[in-house]
């Protein structure tokens, strides 16, 4: 995923820029490149690869007060030094970096070659250079509000003028931007980690709004058709909640690692304050406002995508089994496609978002929010645009999650949507008070439980090298371990580039089980629950037929040595 960092101040810019794409490393990205003012011109450096390849590029005597920089994660052509941000115009006067999407990037471009443009590059972001070229008549803020009417998409851009070496100038739609206020200095990044340490003073750009920073001053506006109005900036400003040690790995190899060890104590920040276990209840304070609407729901639907949808997949089972509401859960990326549905019911809608800017999230929550449903957020990041747009919500408290594959966000998003099912049970008198300070009896020991699993950290590293070498997993899970399922199979091909399908346990004699031989293994989540023999009946079937089993089930479940190939214990709990 791109990045983008921009600075303008009394400092060296380059070591600034630098710095901080290196803080943006962590979302993965195939070149880089940096584009800064100096005597009297702009200088350009891009390069292929890994930022250090940049650095090798940058003279130690380069010396800049204001630059824009960017790593790319190609979508539009290959990952290469002419592909790689800032793009420059025909005259190289006018540099943009642009994180996200240009739709209609194709038409553009070929209307700009009929008009004389000379491209360099095979990517979206490109015609965007060349569109405010075009519109170079009028002062820049307004060349490029002129030039974005004309873009179907996605971007944040910071755009920087050889002939306007005074300012830098940001416009954001669906792709994160934040400006960093410091003294006589001012920052715009894609991502808060890229500025920790310079500045907490922050404020998250909306979409439609530009921003024009220089040395000592940030303005924004909303621009609406070329127009603009001021926005006052300082009522928007934020403390950042997170500081430099959060982001650094802590001796681990890398940050998935670290923040799957990170899970007892970022647990612990989820649940701080909100369980009252004396009451048989739970406080969640950004709840609090819409307490009553929340009463008279009859449904709930909840989004997201990815590990956030599978959380939300868990919280759906809960919340029907604690509160009696009926819930459903959609993909975000096809409920912004959601039809002209008459909804007569008192609906609110929950989006799970550990970044709470995922793109199809934000246009399921839209959609949900044009028809006047009660909205709630689930999120991580403190002020990101799903947390600013959603009528109420909760946040998760664990830290940045650097390792982009969900890991210690989803175990909080499940144990959010645990508290949450707690909170409706008890608020519409459908839970008992002794039934709740049961279930939150068992929440509170999942830190300590978790630490017990880690224990076994030697006997997984073992199974993994074990099946290392196989093409194709399979994993099965029933009830609430399905969802479970579906997770793990992610997890395994987003990080590992290895086939992997879950699978609803029920599901295999309707087609999967004509997969299974000696060489596909099945990964089956057997806890001692209501649905054990059922799953022991599934794991018989793959036996049959050769699979060869690893099974997660409860400590002390005996029987699993006579059909797992291999297994591991968890800790039995409610
Ligand atoms: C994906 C990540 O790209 O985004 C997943 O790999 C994550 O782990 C998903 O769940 C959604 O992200 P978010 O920030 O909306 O929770």
């Amino acid at each position: 995923m791109c990045g983008i960092v921009g600075y303008i101040g009394n400092r060296n810019a380059i070591p600034i820029l630098i710095d901080g794409l290196k803080r943006l490393e962590y979302r993965g990205y195939d070149s880089a490149g940096l584009a800064f003012f100096n005597d009297d011109k702009i200088t350009l450096t891009k390069s292929k690869g890994q930022i250090k390849e940049l650095e090798r590029k940058i003279s130690d005597t380069w010396r800049s007060k204001v630059g824009i920089a960017h790593t790319r994660w190609a979508t539009h052509g290959e990952p290469s030094e002419v592909n790689a941000h800032p793009h420059t115009d025909c005259s190289d006067k006018i540099f943009v970096c642009h994180n996200g999407i240009i739709e209609n990037y194709k038409a553009l471009k070929e209307v700009l070659i009929r008009r004389g443009h000379k491209f360099k590059s095979e990517t979206d972001t490109e015609v965007l250079a060349h569109l405010i070229e075009e519109n170079l008549r009028y002062k820049p803020e307004l060349a490029i509000a002129k030039s974005l009417k004309l873009i179907k998409g996605t971007y944040g851009i910071v755009v920087f003028f050889s002939d306007y070496p005074d300012r830098i100038i940001a416009a954001r739609n669906s792709s994160p931007l934040v400006i960093g206020m410091g003294d006589n200095e001012n920052f715009i990044v894609s991502d808060a980690s890229a500025i920790l340490g310079r500045t907490k003073n922050v404020v998250y750009m909306n979409d439609g709004e530009m921003a024009v920073l220089t040395k000592d001053n940030a303005k924004l506006f909303s621009y609406r058709g070329g127009s603009a109005s001021s926005v006052n900036i300082l009522k928007r400003a934020e403390k950042l909640d997170f500081n430099v040690q959060d982001i650094q790995k802590s001796g681990y190899p890398h940050f998935m690692l670290k923040e799957i060890f990170e899970q007892p104590e970022s647990l612990t920040n989820s649940l701080r304050g909100r369980l009252i276990k004396k009451e048989g209840n739970v406080k969640l304070g950004g709840l609090e406002n819409i307490k009553e609407r929340l009463k008279s729901i009859d449904r709930l639907i909840i989004t997201g995508c990815g590990t956030a949808y599978l959380a939300g997949s868990i919280g759906k089972l809960m919340i029907e089994e604690l509160s009696g509401i009926p819930c459903e859960v959609g993909l975000a990326s096809e409920l912004r496609y959601l039809p002209n549905v008459d909804y007569r019911q008192n609906l609110a809608m929950v989006a799970i978002s550990q970044s709470g800017e995922t793109a199809d999230t934000l246009a399921a929550l839209r959609r949900f929010k044009e028809k006047n449903i009660l909205t709630l957020g689930i999120v991580n990041v403190v002020g990101s645009t799903v947390a600013r747009e959603t009528d109420a919500g909760v946040y998760n408290h664990v830290g940045p999650e650097i390792g982009v594959a969900s890991t210690k966000a989803f175990t909080s998003q499940v144990i959010i949507l645990a508290i949450l099912a707690i909170f409706l049970g008890r608020e519409r008198g459908f839970l008992s008070a002794g039934k709740a300070k049961k279930i939150i009896v068992e929440i509170e020991k999942l830190p300590m439980l978790i630490k017990r699993v880690f224990g076994k950290k030697n006997k997984i590293k073992l199974i993994a090298k074990k099946y290392k070498n196989y093409n194709n997993f399979l994993y099965i899970g029933r009830k609430y371990n399905f969802p479970t399922a579906l997770e793990g199979a992610l997890k395994l091909k987003e990080v590992s580039y290895i086939h992997a399908e879950g699978c609803g346990a029920g599901e295999m004699k309707h087609g999967p089980i004509a997969m299974i031989d000696e060489n596909f293994p099945i990964i089956a989540i057997a806890p001692e629950d209501s649905v054990y023999d059922k799953m022991a009946s599934n794991m018989e079937e793959i036996k049959a037929r050769r699979g060869k089993i690893i099974a997660i089930t409860t400590e002390g479940n005996k029987k699993i040595k006579h059909i797992a190939d291999d297994w591991l214990y968890i800790p039995k709990t409610l």
